[in-house]
């Protein structure tokens, strides 16, 4: 059913529903022995929800980053599998700072500043977001893992790009981590994303930088002197990224970061001393 609907990855998604039913890791499915008839029935309507290609991450509830799982549903951004990268230089970024200023731009769910936040708890964790359902999502989020004896994050309503968001965080940010919208205007998407996701997350204008370009200025005045930022980027826009960071004149040290792929994914960039 799956196939004939053009889900883009039947089988795995086909395994990942019913190893979510049943509580178990994909990889121990085979070792799970006979079903009740009425999880049948349970996973007979999830693969029809999944078939009406409803993001299967709507379907289960759960999206993965990092070391924890966050809730994810209509009206939130789902995060992908890509960003793990930038959470994984993140983290390696951290490894010889002590209680790190941490900022997250464009959080969504939430779920790079509470990986973040799981993986330190050392941290002072910030995040900041626009879109109201979205930040109930990363309220709630926030929540469940302060109740599973993470440290509490800080989350901000707000616009990342207003010059004058945050002037308390101005110059205190060791690490800056941001997802923006960046695909450009009119681009064509699998039913799953076009659908679901909210098309504030997403587009970034004609040629998809119009959130990057104007968060440039805000990421400088944020940082510490020893401070670094990494912005995830359309596949497209790895060169144009690491060009408006130069050209602002306040960084140094930019550097993009392609995945196993080669395909560019997001720009690393360290605030200049003076
Ligand atoms: C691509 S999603 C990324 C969400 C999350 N960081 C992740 O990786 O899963 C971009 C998010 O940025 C939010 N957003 C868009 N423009 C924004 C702005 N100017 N200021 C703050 N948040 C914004 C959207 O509502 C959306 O939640």
């Amino acid at each position: 059913m799956l196939r004939a609907a053009g889900v883009p990855s039947p089988r795995a998604d086909a395994e990942n529903l019913v190893a979510h039913l049943l509580g178990v890791e994909r990889t121990r499915l085979g070792l799970v022995p006979m079903v009740e008839p009425a999880l049948l029935e349970g996973y007979r309507k999830m693969v029809e929800q999944r078939a009406k290609r409803i993001p299967l991450q709507y379907i289960t509830g759960l999206s993965p980053m990092g070391e924890i799982d966050v809730e994810v549903g209509p009206g939130v951004f789902v995060p992908r599998p890509e960003t793990e990268l930038l959470l994984a230089w993140a983290l390696a970024f951290l490894e010889c700072r002590h209680a790190p200023v941490v900022l997250d731009l464009c959080t969504g769910s939430g779920a790079l500043a509470l990986a973040i936040a799981h993986a330190r708890p050392d941290a002072e964790v910030h995040a900041v977001e626009l879109d109201p359902l979205a930040l109930d999502w990363a309220r709630r989020n926030a929540e469940r893992q302060e109740y599973a004896g993470d440290t509490p994050i800080t989350l901000h309503a707000g616009d990342a790009t207003d010059p004058l968001l945050l002037p308390d965080l101005d110059g205190r940010i060791e690490l800056l981590v941001a997802n923006p919208p960046y695909v450009p205007d009119g681009t064509e998407l699998d039913r799953e994303v076009a659908e679901h996701d909210p098309p504030a997350a997403l587009f970034g204008g004609p040629d998809g930088l119009d959130v990057i370009r104007l968060l440039v200025p805000n990421v400088h005045r944020w940082l510490a002197l020893s401070g670094a930022a990494g912005v995830e980027h359309d596949d497209s826009h790895g060169a144009q990224v690491a060009e408006l960071l130069v050209h602002h004149g306040g960084f140094v040290d930019v550097v993009e970061h392609v995945d196993l792929g080669g395909r560019p994914r997001f720009v690393v960039a360290h605030r200049t001393l003076g």
